[in-house]
């Protein structure tokens, strides 16, 4: 079926693999919606592509007329708890397919999760929203969930920082959580635009809930031996995420006087938490919808192309 597709945030980290996807492997209309003054250059020209400026992804005045038409919004904005003002205008303009800002850990799913502070007052939010939407049969959702960015993840040190992370992360050692033995799943951003393109063919089946991607599950020390393996040496720093997790507690815990620099970094923790805590939400085990949704498991092989191009 032929979609209208209107993306929220498309100038970032994830929009280009989705919209490389959407192109390639679709014939569905794209709208970029992009607030005035942001550069647009990581947006390819192509003749099923426009770009729409907006003010904010709040105010209805430009947001509403830009929805319009679409038959599918999909969100990819960092600020979580924002969207349902973005969901709203897009009701108001008649959309009723929403795809929100999810490409992570498992909100839906884990109670641990959902009760760190950072996805509480973010995802879970958006999710209570989008859920109470639905009830009234105003739209339907669904959340896609892709565990760590595996690619993304050693570019910018999350997953592994290695020799050819970016310049921020190159000259510091590997932070490696709780002995980083332990396997966790892992999505590359052109697996995850294989899953968007997966996830509007079978809306049906999956209107109203969750699915669970991953390109591969592994471990942190997996992919360091696997640097290693191929002559490089990396420097590892042992990160407990009990202790991170309590230092992260006490710098928001307080009588809202709190230093908002070290909050921001306490809400990176929480993530970080969130991500690679034994209990909490990324290892999907064998209950996932990679092949429902048409993206293939890792071989031994492609996780080694991927982690060379780093070394
Ligand atoms: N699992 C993982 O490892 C992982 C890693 C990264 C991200 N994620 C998730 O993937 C989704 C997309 O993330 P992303 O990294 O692509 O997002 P991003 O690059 O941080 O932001 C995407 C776009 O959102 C717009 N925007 C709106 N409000 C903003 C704000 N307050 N600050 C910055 N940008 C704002 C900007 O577009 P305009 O200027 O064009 O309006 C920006 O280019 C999010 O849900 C994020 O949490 C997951």
């Amino acid at each position: 079926m032929h979609e209208t597709i209107a993306i929220a945030g498309a100038t970032g980290n994830l929009g280009p693999a989705i919209i490389s996807a959407l192109l390639s492997q679709t014939t569905h209309t794209i709208t970029i919606l992009t607030r005035t003054g942001t550069l647009t250059a990581s947006i390819p020209s192509h003749p099923r592509l426009t770009i729409a400026h907006i003010t904010s992804y709040t105010e209805h005045a430009t947001l509403v007329p830009a929805l319009r038409g679409h038959t599918v919004l999909l969100s990819l904005l960092p600020d979580h708890g924002a969207q349902p003002a973005l969901f709203d205008a897009a009701m108001e303009a008649g959309v009723r397919r929403i795809v929100p800002s999810e490409f992570g850990v498992d909100v839906a799913g884990n109670i641990h999760v959902r009760a760190l502070p950072v996805f509480r007052a973010g995802k879970a939010v958006t999710q209570t929203y989008l859920k109470a939407k639905a009830a009234e049969d105003k739209l339907s959702y669904v959340l896609i969930c892709t565990g760590a960015f595996l690619d993304w993840g050693i570019e910018t040190g999350f997953v592994a920082t290695l020799p050819g992370s970016n310049e921020v992360v190159r000259e510091g050692k590997c932070k490696i959580y709780d002995g980083g033995e332990y396997e966790r799943s892992m999505t590359t951003l052109a697996d995850i635009g294989r899953a968007v393109v997966g996830v509007l063919e079978k809306w049906e089946e999956l209107r109203n809930g969750a699915v669970y991607v991953q390109s591969c599950a592994a471990s942190q020390m997996e992919l360091l031996r696997i640097a290693e393996a191929k002559g490089t040496r990396v420097e590892v720093e042992a990160v407990d995420l009990e202790s991170l997790e309590k230092k992260c507690y006490q710098a928001v815990e307080g009588d809202g006087s709190e230093d908002q620099a070290k909050v921001e970094e306490a809400m990176f923790g929480f993530v970080t938490v969130g991500c690679w805590k034994r209990g909490m939400g990324t290892f999907w085990g064998e209950r996932h919808d990679s092949e429902l949704l048409g993206v293939k498991q890792m071989t031994r092989k492609e996780l080694e192309e991927v982690v060379g191009r780093y070394v």
